[in-house]
């Protein structure tokens, strides 16, 4: 399976032209890099000119609206994301579930509006806090309403990205023994969601204060396909050096 690195931009950077620039040093990089996927998620206003101005770059949304259509201000559907090059949309995130009050029902619908035989979506998950009873739980709580009454047949399109919200920005990351026990029982609850076969195709991601000294580290973890960077993807140079980290490592 490749390699998956995903840059989430969040709120940054502030202009169109800086996301253009910061995006064409990455775009340049990935051309002598084979066997991964690099993945972008700038905000929304910028899709369109990255499609314009890169090639190798794959486009994410950093989410979604539950609707198709219709008299609802502000919300962008997946159509329109579609339209202008997103080819993944990142679902669930930590920062929507606790800032714009995203619950696992909200995920549900968006987990819907989003997947189509173009898209793929990121189903991020993730504990609060490690609370040694029912840390797994939690995550399994979310994978379990996120994909309820979802097509199989979409099983493809799913990547699940695993992001502990205690180690968002923070600098802490988790232990690579408790990624791969994490990564084994979110393989062993997808089992409960899709086909066995699908269930051990479906790419799980890590992230969380990521770094090019620390990719490595977890990259190697079994069981782990890739990873969510948030903040160092910012550094166009940084995020390159994680990207190189991982297609050495295939
Ligand atoms: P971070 O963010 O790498 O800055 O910790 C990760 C994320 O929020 O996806």
């Amino acid at each position: 399976m490749k390699k998956i690195i995903v840059a989430n931009w969040k709120i940054n950077p502030q202009h169109v032209d800086d996301a253009v620039r910061r995006a064409q040093v990455i775009d340049r990089g990935m051309r002598r890099m084979r066997g991964i996927e690099a993945v972008i998620a700038p905000p929304f206003p910028f899709l369109a000119a990255l499609k314009k101005h890169t090639r190798n770059l794959i486009l994410c949304a950093q989410d979604v609206s539950c609707r198709e259509s219709g008299a609802y201000t502000g919300e962008v559907s997946r159509s329109m994301l579609e339209s202008v090059g997103a080819r993944v949309i990142i679902v669930g995130h930590s920062e929507r579930r606790e800032h714009n009050n995203e619950n696992d029902d909200v995920v549900n619908k968006k987990i819907k509006a989003a997947l189509s035989r173009k898209t793929r979506v990121i189903l991020c998950v993730g504990e609060k806090d490690r609370q040694p009873d029912n840390f797994q739980l939690f995550v399994k709580q979310q994978i379990l309403s996120a994909f309820r009454n979802v097509a199989k047949q979409f099983s493809k399109q799913v990547i699940i990205a695993y992001e502990p919200v205690w180690a968002i920005g923070t600098g802490k990351t988790v232990n690579p023994n408790d990624l791969y026990e994490m990564a084994i029982y979110i393989r062993r609850t997808l089992l409960d969601v899709f086909s066995k076969k699908a269930a051990h195709t479906i790419p799980v991601l890590y992230g969380g204060s990521i770094d090019s000294k620390n990719a490595k580290y977890f990259l190697g973890v079994e069981g782990v396909n890739g990873l969510l960077v948030g903040g160092a993807s910012l550094n166009p140079h940084e995020f390159l050096k994680i990207a190189d980290s991982a297609a050495s490592m295939k």
